[in-house]
């Protein structure tokens, strides 16, 4: 049996957007609401308002085949939808804690229009608890029956298709067996290679989310402080990477230390969990000590850079590779680069910098505090150092001896470890990186 739904999606942010699409993939009529008309103008010219590979072919073919629509109008969206998925933003209010009001909000709306039974979905990165005030907000509004659901996303920036398409894992937060059955339903289709739909109740489902997050940032974290300590005792964390990775309970995965992590989730998530805690009277040391040591990872590349200067960069002209906070995104949110400008802008540097699609984000934040270069060879014209900050196959296997003519010292600052020590020994630079020997 075919299990085509029909969908509403509130809010046309990166998550409802990604969400909205992959849902109308598998041939669920989808209609995706925003309050913002000229967004919903474009999306409806088949313009797409964000970048993420892979999306627009998607985007397209289900504008194409009439199974994705974009309106302003919310009781039109929800009048047939089975389904309605909160897909709004959640910013850290005043206090650190998730601003709900854009949820709560739509729920009421939500709950003043609905005349049959709907499943509400809350998508949106949500404190524990979220859920009943959800159920509330439209039990004030009306006595139509429905149900709300926790499932919450765990897409990567860059790899967001594929990691909705083919999920590791869905979990759904309910316990009604209604909502349950039409969740199920749903997702079938992108667990069919046999990963596992986990059901369980709402909060443990929203704490779920935060959980995931916290741990991969600690991991990150802790092999930050790994590679620290190597470059202190003089071993390759390359090879402790290597080392510890190939134990099936650690595993291979987001052991890269780097320029801390950042993005609109690790950051905010982190923050978020704790603060959950501290409302909960629980001191939740590790993760406290993971903010700690984030925030003095994004200083460890322009203290390298200035340790090397003698601590004088005033006048100092460096190009920089990588601005958005991971590669195959445009997305600057809590952008490691975005520290290094401020610290080496502050000491009196110039920087010079390239991105592939992060530039125009940047250009919109901070003008210009920064150049921009057209191609990652012209920002190094006449540089005192190259510094790479975000890992862009682009700068994987760059012409060492064009780089090597064209920097004015041939000097790299690696916050990725994009190279073998071996290569830039024979290439000649003086090459500092992350964790690692340096050499010269
Ligand atoms: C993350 C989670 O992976 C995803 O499941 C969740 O839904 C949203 O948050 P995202 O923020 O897109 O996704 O990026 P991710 O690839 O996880 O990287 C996060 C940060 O960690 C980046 O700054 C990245 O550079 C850093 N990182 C990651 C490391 O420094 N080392 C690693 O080994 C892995």
């Amino acid at each position: 049996k075919t299990t085509s739904m029909k969908i509403a999606v509130v809010g046309t942010g990166y998550v409802g957007l990604v969400t909205g699409t992959c849902l109308a993939e598998t041939g669920n009529q989808v209609i995706c609401v925003d309050i913002n008309a000229d967004k919903v103008k474009m999306m409806q010219n088949g313009k797409l308002p964000i970048y993420e590979p892979g999306l627009d072919i998607l985007f397209h073919r289900n504008i194409a085949q009439e199974r994705l629509h974009f309106t302003t109008d919310l009781g039109s969206a929800i009048a047939e939808a089975q389904i309605i998925f909160l897909a709004l933003p959640t910013p850290p209010g005043g206090d650190g804690s998730a601003d709900l009001s854009y949820v709560l909000g739509a729920a009421k709306d939500i709950g003043k229009l609905i005349t049959d039974y709907k499943v509400i979905v809350t998508k949106s990165t949500v404190p524990v608890g979220t859920a009943d005030k959800v159920r509330a907000a439209m039990d004030s509004q009306t006595t139509v029956e429905f149900d709300v659901v926790s499932n919450p996303e765990f897409l990567r920036e860059g790899v967001a298709v594929e990691d909705f398409m083919k999920p590791d894992r869905v979990v759904i937060g309910t316990q009604s067996e209604r909502a349950r059955k039409l969740m199920g339903e749903l997702y079938g289709p992108y667990v069919r290679q046999g990963n596992p739909i986990i059901f369980m109740d709402e909060r443990s489902s929203e704490l779920t989310k935060y959980a995931a997050n916290s741990f991969l940032a600690t991991k990150i974290t802790f092999m930050n402080e790994v590679a620290n300590l190597c470059e202190l005792v003089g071993a390759d964390v390359d090879m402790v990477r290597k080392g510890i990775g190939s134990d099936d309970r650690i595993g291979r995965r987001f052991l890269f230390p780097g320029v801390g992590y950042g993005g609109s989730c690790f950051p905010k998530d982190v923050q978020a969990l704790v603060k959950s805690a501290d409302e909960n009277k629980y001191d939740f040391k590790i993760l406290n000590s993971v903010i700690e040591v984030n925030e003095s990872q994004k200083t460890v590349l322009s203290g390298k850079v200035k340790k090397y200067f003698n601590g004088d960069v005033k006048g100092k002209k460096f190009a920089l590779w990588g601005l958005a906070f991971k590669p195959e995104t445009d997305d600057i949110r809590e952008a490691p680069a975005l520290y290094i400008i401020d610290e080496l802008v502050a000491a009196g540097a110039t920087i010079t910098a390239f991105d592939p699609e992060g530039m125009n984000n940047v250009r919109n934040l901070i003008g210009n505090k920064i150049s921009y270069a057209a191609d990652p060879y012209s920002a190094l014209h006449d540089a005192d150092a190259l510094l790479i900050v975000t890992e862009w196959s682009l700068f994987r296997t760059p012409d060492f001896d064009q780089v090597a003519k064209l920097l004015k010292n041939k000097v790299i600052f690696d916050g990725r470890n994009l190279y073998d020590l071996q290569k830039m020994i024979d290439c000649g630079f003086y090459y500092n990186s992350i964790g690692r020997k340096i050499v010269s």
